[in-house]
């Protein structure tokens, strides 16, 4: 046994050597986002988020805050997404109060978890809840949006110079702030503003944003339209106008409410960027938006119109170059329809915000190995109930045990072979296949086997997995309710299983690296005496794999 472990560790001493040497050409200790390799760098090492937000007003009081650790804790989270409220961070105007910041950085630490911060500043969900008294209560000064008819919203209006100015300032202080208290990088990323979008109308109408859609569109967009090769909403709007290398916001894309849609997305973008670039001049932590999701069939208005959404990202992505990501917030069933569309190249994929269910643990699997997710992050974590039951802190808790290798597996699928990949079944998607290179390998749900007593059930929980190339032979499987069998892509030759050990890894805190340690060997029944590989419905594990061939 000693000398098995022995040899894992120095297999993997290997390959995170030459991983260590990949990550250090970067050398720089403030966190920062890798986009080949879409992950979080943090220290010099990738971080891989397994999160959660909490509920809107758990960081508006210290003792409260302080008092939701040992939930959090349960649940085997590293990262906390936490709000910081512009109305108690600057309750009287240049007059800042940073005890909030303070009180989650403090738990954090204490912890041993990051934190990504909220802010909270001109809009949350469209509306302007969480600016201060002093913004609230003079208009006149700090002016705001209008409907379609010329009712004032309770909304600060993205065409005023005074909110922007007010925006900037204090959040320009938080991040001055965070520069000089957080020097161990307890604070990972940020959110710039929450879910911004217009509502009730497709627009803001008061009178400057009312000459804004009478006046040119910017030359900005207009360069990123010409060199876009992307077919989406907004190109194919502006193509068939005739690609107009200038005019109003009518003439370059048509007089419809979908123009209405782009102008004020790109005003909402810049307003969003403006604040984002003063923060990062000052302290250059990632950043990042989150997405409303909208439903099919509602008009702009109808949903929040203009946020980050992936029609508008022609206009979002050429609006802000200080914002690293742009997130979707799952509280929508099309998991892997919007996952498609938010993931890209260009758009590493992290989830802020998703319900919080059983099947979180089901697509934090699929995500980080489907879509390479930086992180995953139910919302209203401290809510649980009875943590220490739930299965995303199941799930998390393997899932720490193996991140190295996920990072790992990353860093060597960019520009290469895929090493890394994950599934997502239910009763309706109840089998998927994947192919490394030269193995090609069929995931089943659990229910699908024939002595399943699951199969009865009218629904069927979702299951997933995630799954990482060690070797040539080799696999590392991490999940649950998912049966695997395996192919020889070519179909030359028949593959065998020659073993399958169940186990977890643990660091050594000082040198970083993960040593296997072993658990059952699971070669008779749980494998079917070596025809599949089982990730057991209801339990979380990892599995190595050998096979062989004949
Ligand atoms: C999405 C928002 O971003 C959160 O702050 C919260 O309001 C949730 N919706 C509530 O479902």
């Amino acid at each position: 046994m000693f000398m098995r472990k022995l040899r894992y560790a120095a297999a993997l001493l290997v390959c995170i050597f030459l991983s260590t040497q990949a990550f250090a050409v970067r050398e720089t200790s403030i966190p920062y986002i890798d986009k080949p390799s879409k992950q979080l760098f943090v220290s010099g090492q990738p971080y891989l988020m397994l999160g959660g937000e909490l509920a809107n007003s758990s960081a508006a009081s210290s003792a409260y805050l302080t008092k939701i650790w040992p939930t959090l804790n349960a649940l085997h989270l590293n990262t906390v997404l936490v709000p910081v409220y512009w109305e108690l961070m600057e309750p009287q105007e240049g007059k800042f109060d940073f005890d909030l910041v303070d009180t989650a950085i403090k738990n954090a630490r204490a912890a041993n978890m990051k934190l990504v911060l909220l802010w909270f500043g001109s809009w949350k969900n469209s509306m302007s809840c969480y600016t201060p008294a002093w913004v609230k209560s003079d208009p006149a000064r700090f002016p705001l949006a209008e409907n379609r008819d010329g009712k004032k919203q309770a909304i600060l209006s993205p065409f005023s110079n005074n909110n922007l100015q007010a925006d900037i300032r204090a959040y320009s202080a938080l991040l001055s702030y965070l520069k000089k208290v957080d020097t161990e990088k307890t604070v990972v990323m940020i959110q710039v503003e929450n879910e911004v979008g217009m509502l009730p109308d497709a627009r803001d109408f008061n009178s400057a944003a009312n000459a804004a859609y009478n006046g040119v569109v910017p030359e900005e967009l207009i360069s990123y339209l010409q060199q876009s090769k992307k077919t989406d909403a907004v190109t194919s709007a502006w193509r068939k106008q005739g690609s107009l290398t200038s005019g109003s916001w009518r003439q370059v894309f048509g007089d419809s409410i979908a123009t209405e849609e782009f102008f004020i997305a790109w005003h909402l973008a810049r307003y969003t960027n403006a604040v984002a670039a003063a923060g990062k001049a000052i302290y250059p932590l990632p950043t990042y938006v989150n997405a409303a999701l909208n439903k099919a069939g509602l008009l702009p208005g109808q949903y929040p119109s203009g946020g980050p959404l992936p029609h508008l990202f022609s206009i979002w992505k050429a609006a802000t170059p200080d914002i690293d990501i742009l997130s979707p917030d799952f509280y929508n069933p099309l998991f892997t329809q919007w996952n498609d569309l938010f993931y890209s190249e260009e758009n590493p994929l992290f989830i802020p915000e998703i319900k919080m269910e059983d099947s979180n643990a089901a697509k934090a699997y699929f995500s980080i190995g489907h879509y390479k997710a930086m992180g995953f992050s139910p919302f209203s974590i401290d809510s649980a109930k009875k943590p220490e039951d739930i299965p995303l802190g199941k799930a998390y808790r393997h899932l720490a045990s193996i991140a190295p290798l996920i990072a790992q597996a990353k860093m060597n699928s960019v520009g290469k072979e895929n090493l890394i990949d994950g599934v997502l079944l239910d009763k309706e998607r109840q089998s998927a296949k994947v192919v490394f290179g030269d193995i090609e390998i069929t995931l089943k749900h659990e229910f699908t086997l024939s002595w399943s007593s699951g199969a009865k059930q009218e629904i069927w929980p979702e299951v997933g997995a995630l799954i990482i190339r060690l070797s040539e032979k080799e696999f590392l499987f991490a999940g649950s309710g998912v049966v695997a069998t395996f192919k020889d892509a070519a179909q030359k030759n028949t593959l065998g299983i020659e073993s399958i050990w169940e186990g977890d890894y643990t660091r050594d805190k000082n040198s970083n690296v993960p040593t296997w340690n072993p658990g059952r060997l699971l070669n008779g029944d749980e494998s079917h005496q070596g025809r599949h590989l089982n990730l057991p419905y209801g339990e979380y594990q990892n599995q190595r794999i050998v096979l062989y061939k004949y």
